[in-house]
Formats: C-alpha cells, sequence, structure tokens
C-alpha cells in the first residue's frame, strides 16, 4: 500500500472547480455563512469560462419584447425535446434574477443607449413561441462575457470569505459504506503535498470533457474530471452521446469565434459564395441552433462545396459590418482571427468549420444540483453530499442541443440553485464527517500506481490516439459502421491504461503525472460518450445517425443512463422529466405549447 502523509481539512461545502457555476455556488454558499472551499487545479480567473465569449440568455426585453415561456420554448425546441421540463422551467424563470445579480456584483455589461444591459440575437432564441423573429436576449460584454463574469464573481467570493485551494488537483471522491459522499482527495500542485477535505456537501464543477477530441474550442484543462471521479465511484453518467459542434471553430486551430459574430450580422458562405443557411433554415437561416447549422456546413462540404484548397471548411463573413461595430461589440474575435487565422476581418472572411465545443451529457443531477443514481424503482434517487453543476453535471436542461448563450446562464442558475438547496439540506451545526481512511488509501494508491506507472505507452500518444478516434468516429455525421468501429477502437485504446509510461516520479509540478491522471478521467466519459451514441438508434440534437436518420419519441424520449465497469459501459435508460414546476393557471406555460414535434427552423 502507498505511504504517503495527508493533511486533514474540514469544511461544511467543498466546491471543485472555479469558473463560473463553482464560483457561483462558492459565492452563494459562503453567502449564507456556511464555512465554504473551492478546490481548483487552475488560478479561478484562468478556468474555461474566461473564454466563454459570446452572452448569456435571459428574456430582461431590453431589446424589445421577451418573455420567459418563449425562452423556456426555445430552450425545450433546441434540446430536441429531451431536456426535463422542470430544469427548463426553472432556467428560463430564474435567468433575468440571476443576470441582474450578476449585474449588481459588477459584471461590465456592454450598454444601449438608455443604459441598459446590452443584448444581441444568438442561434435558435425567438420570439412568440418560435413563430416570431429572432429575439436579442444574450447578454454581452463585448465578446468577453464569461471574462467579465468569472471576474467579478472571483472577487465576490473573496469578500464572502471562501477560502481558495489554488492549484490542487482532486485525485477521487470518498465516499461512505452507505453511498454518500463526505469528500475528496487533492494533490498540491506547487509542493507535492496530499490534502484530504472532508465536507458535508461536495460540489463538481470540473468543467466538460472536450479533450476527449482532437479539435476542440475547449481549453486544454477540459479533462472531464468530475466525470472521472464519479465514474470511479460507481456513479453514473448521463446522456453521453450528445456532444455539441460549434459551426465556427477557426479552420486548423479550433479557436472559438462567437455566434455572437452572427448575431451581429455575419453570414457563413461556400465555395459559390452562397449564403447556404438559407436552403437548410429559411427562416432562421444563419441563426438556427449550432447542430442545425454544424450539419448544413459538414453537408455542403461533403457535397464538394466547401472552401479552401482542400474544400474542407466554410467562411464566415463579417466584413461587410461597419469598423466600429466590429471594434466596439467584437474585439476579441477580430484579435483572434488575426492571431489564427492570418485575417483581416474587416477585409477577409474567416475560415470556420464545426469544432467540439460542449458536452451536453455529464453527471446526472435534478434541477438543484444534487447528484443522482437512478434504480428503475426510484429513477430520481439523490446521492447524499455530491452536486454537480456547471458543463460538469446534466440536469438536464439542454437536452440533445444546447442553445448558444444558455451556457453561461446555466453555470450561473444552477450555482445558484445549489447553494440555495445546500442551505436547506446542509446543517452548519452539525459535525463534518470523519475522513474515511480506507477510501482516502484507494484513492492514494490508485495515484501512486500512475505515479510510477512503467509501461511502454506514453500517456501523450494514448490521449492522442483517444482524440483521433473520438474525432473520426463520434463526430458531426455518426453511422453504425463508424460507432461500432469507434467502440472497438476506444476498447483497445482504454485497454492500454495498464501499459502507461509515467517518466516523472516527483511530485512537484508534475505535468506527467497530471496528465496522466486527466487521461484516467477523459477515458470513461469518451467510452461513455461512444457506447451511448452507438446504442441509440435514432437521430435526435447534436446526436445525427445516418442509418437511424428520424427522432424516435415513442422509443428513444429517454436519457441514457451509462455506468462504467472498468472499461465496460452499462447501459440503461431513465424518463424524461415531463411535468413543469407550475401549472397553467398559477403562471406557468401551456403544456401543448412545449409538445413534441417536428423540428424545423
Ligand atoms: O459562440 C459563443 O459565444 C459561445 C457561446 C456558448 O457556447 O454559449
Amino acid at each position: 500500500m502507498a505511504e504517503y502523509e495527508y493533511e486533514t481539512h474540514d469544511y461544511d461545502v467543498v466546491v471543485v472547480g472555479a469558473g463560473g457555476a463553482g464560483l457561483r455556488a462558492t459565492l452563494g454558499m459562503a453567502e449564507q455563512g456556511l464555512r465554504t472551499a473551492c478546490v481548483t487545479k487552475v488560478f479561478p480567473t484562468r478556468s474555461h469560462t474566461v473564454a466563454a465569449q459570446g452572452g448569456i440568455a435571459a428574456s430582461l426585453s431590453n431589446m424589445g419584447p421577451d418573455h420567459w415561456q418563449w425562452h423556456m420554448y426555445d430552450t425545450v425546441k433546441g434540446s430536441d425535446w429531451l431536456g426535463d421540463t422542470d430544469a427548463m422551467e426553472y432556467l428560463a424563470r430564474e435567468a433575468p434574477k440571476a443576470v441582474y445579480e450578476l449585474e449588481h456584483y459588477g459584471v461590465p455589461f456592454s450598454r444601449t443607449e438608455e443604459g441598459k444591459i446590452y443584448q444581441r440575437p444568438f442561434g435558435g432564441h425567438t420570439t412568440e413561441f418560435g413563430e416570431g423573429p429572432a429575439v436579442q436576449r444574450t447578454c454581452a460584454a463585448a465578446d468577453r462575457t464569461g471574462h467579465a463574469i468569472l471576474h467579478t464573481l472571483y472577487g465576490q467570493s473573496l469578500k464572502q470569505k471562501a477560502e481558495f485551494y489554488v492549484e490542487y488537483f482532486a485525485i477521487d471522491l470518498i465516499m461512505s459504506d452507505d453511498g454518500a459522499c463526505t469528500g475528496v482527495v487533492c494533490w498540491r500542485l506547487d509542493d507535492g503535498t496530499i490534502h484530504v477535505f472532508n465536507a458535508k456537501m461536495v460540489v463538481l464543477a470540473t468543467g466538460g470533457y472536450g479533450r476527449a477530441y482532437f479539435s476542440a474550442t475547449s481549453a486544454h484543462t477540459c479533462t472531464g474530471d468530475g466525470g472521472g471521479m464519479v465514474a470511479r465511484a460507481g456513479l453514473p453518467l448521463q446522456d453521453m452521446e450528445f456532444v455539441q459542434f460549434h459551426p465556427t471553430g477557426i479552420y486548423g486551430s479550433g479557436c472559438l469565434i462567437t455566434e455572437g459574430a452572427r448575431g451581429e450580422g455575419g453570414y457563413l458562405t461556400n465555395s459559390e459564395g452562397e449564403r447556404f443557411m438559407e436552403r437548410y433554415a429559411p427562416q432562421y437561416k444563419d441563426l438556427a441552433p449550432r447542430d442545425y447549422v454544424s450539419r448544413s456546413m459538414t453537408m455542403e462540404i461533403r457535397e464538394g462545396r466547401g472552401v479552401g484548397e482542400k474544400g474542407d471548411h466554410i467562411h464566415l463573413n463579417l466584413s461587410h459590418l461597419p469598423k466600429e461595430a466590429l471594434a466596439e461589440r467584437l474585439p476579441g474575435i477580430s484579435e483572434s482571427a488575426r492571431i489564427f487565422a492570418g485575417v483581416d476581418v474587416t477585409k477577409d472572411p474567416i475560415p470556420v468549420i464545426p469544432t467540439v465545443h460542449y458536452n451536453m451529457g455529464g453527471i446526472p443531477t435534478n434541477y438543484w444540483g444534487e447528484v443522482l443514481n437512478p434504480t428503475a424503482d426510484d429513477p430520481n434517487r439523490i446521492v447524499p453530499g455530491l452536486m454537480a453543476v456547471g458543463e460538469a453535471g446534466c440536469a438536464s436542461v439542454h437536452g440533445a442541443n444546447r442553445l448558444g448563450s444558455n451556457s453561461l446562464i446555466d453555470l450561473v442558475v444552477f450555482g445558484r440553485a445549489a447553494a440555495i438547496r445546500a442551505g436547506e439540506v446542509v446543517d452548519a451545526e452539525s459535525p463534518v464527517p470523519e475522513t474515511n481512511a480506507a477510501q482516502v488509501d484507494k484513492a492514494l494508491d490508485r495515484f501512486d500506481s500512475l505515479r510510477h506507472a512503467d509501461g511502454g505507452t506514453p500517456t501523450a500518444q494514448l490521449r492522442q490516439e483517444m482524440q483521433k478516434t473520438m474525432q473520426d468516429d463520434a463526430a458531426v455525421f455518426r453511422t453504425s459502421k463508424t460507432l461500432k468501429d469507434g467502440l472497438a477502437k476506444m476498447d483497445a485504446i482504454a485497454g492500454k491504461l495498464d501499459d502507461l509510461k509515467v517518466t516523472d516520479r516527483s511530485l512537484i509540478w508534475n505535468s506527467d503525472l497530471m496528465e496522466t491522471l486527466e487521461l484516467t478521467n477523459l477515458m470513461p466519459n469518451a467510452l461513455a460518450t461512444i457506447a451511448s451514441a452507438d446504442a441509440r438508434h435514432e437521430s435526435r440534437g447534436a446526436h445525427a445517425h445516418e442509418d437511424h436518420p428520424e427522432r424516435d419519441d415513442k422509443t428513444w424520449r429517454v436519457h441514457t443512463i451509462a455506468r462504467m465497469d472498468g472499461t465496460n459501459v452499462d447501459l440503461s435508460y431513465r424518463p424524461i422529466i415531463e411535468a413543469a414546476l407550475t401549472a397553467p393557471d398559477e403562471g406557468g406555460i401551456d403544456p401543448k405549447k412545449i409538445a413534441p414535434k417536428e423540428r424545423t427552423f
């Protein structure tokens, strides 16, 4: 058994991750007087939320008529009728309140002439339950909205005396014998010490797992650490087959060009200079949802109308927009286009391609962020002591496809909800659970065996094999063949985890070991993704299965539940939640308005 000394810390709440959701949860917990620690592998303001560009959706009606029910309708339709209705109502209803709170905390939003928060159009956001024109619902701080939010939430959390443990890597959860979470084991990266955090509530806010793919807009830190820890604890992942491709990653580098660029009037063209989105989505054109636009772009490329020497990408045109508008509303992407594509956006189009951007799936939760471990008898069974928020979680508010700018609002609405719920279920007077030493030893044994791994496969090599396989075989369009081949390849790749080679055995700033731990987190996320995709014989949202091109509500309007058993994935299904929170006669949405129907734009 590995011998490591460790320091213990006792808290009411430990939040793992300091992106938008983690910080909003941390702030809300600390505001209520709960002793709160936030443990994060990167400095809080370097979390991936810092890269969120275009904005945060809320029906403020600053630029024209809007209503939370229209936002809810768009979210339901965007999800291709796979989202949970209670969560989608909660998101749309609470969004304006959550944005005004951000404003009062100090987020420097862009402003209208009258001084109100500026809002821009984004894909799939409409008026009149999809019958009216596109709405300006996305509140923006130029094209650096995530940056603005993250800095504000970090400052506010410090003000509330939340305690930050920066550059601590979470190795594994500590579970009690009766299935509750009681803490987390961490490795401090800068001095090599081990830390055990005991807590009454652990909140996973660890972000997505975009780096399971070769080309992603996600930071290299997006390695699905929460999903990996949950899978190792014997808990499931949900709806992992739904991986969002953002239509406009820069060709080559994968850097994000915000959908706000199309919101401000940019448009896509093919090699014939045609604005092809008019054919695919006659009503909303370039402002159709992302799954729609990414598929349309891929079809143009496949049919020989891609641009560039290889005909393998598409053009995003902004040069017709006034220079002042580009400088005021889109300064960040103007700079990214110059640096990463060598393009002056005032003169030339940006080469773009659909790029992995977001995971709709994740750790199953209810809309309070409480983690679920469903059984056939109780599909909504709660895991005591454990929450998940943000991209790590699956509430499920985005179903099979997320609308742009519904991510930042998800982070703050559900980060806030988790804090509200923790205020109800965490008793600040009760004792903190004692350290479960056997569980800590188990986590440290795994850590130690990776630290001393002496096989023949370097971590970077295995990671690239995984990334290339996922990129090729679980792409925008999938077929039975690509998924079956991909699953077999992924099974073999995961088998090589036993043959890893780590060259640095030290404990201080050991990026080789950290990347290896991250790979062991990416792998269960990737396996669950491709196995869940292989099993879902329909097309819905981001899951476009060419051998099963229709949506099949009768069989498949269910959440996929994936449990890892070593490298095997066990699949089962859980009903979606159809009931809204509020009855129509109490101001809730009319269920007929959100009943499933054909999804066109
Ligand atoms: O295009 C963007 O600015 C990304 C926004 C989002 O993913 O919500």
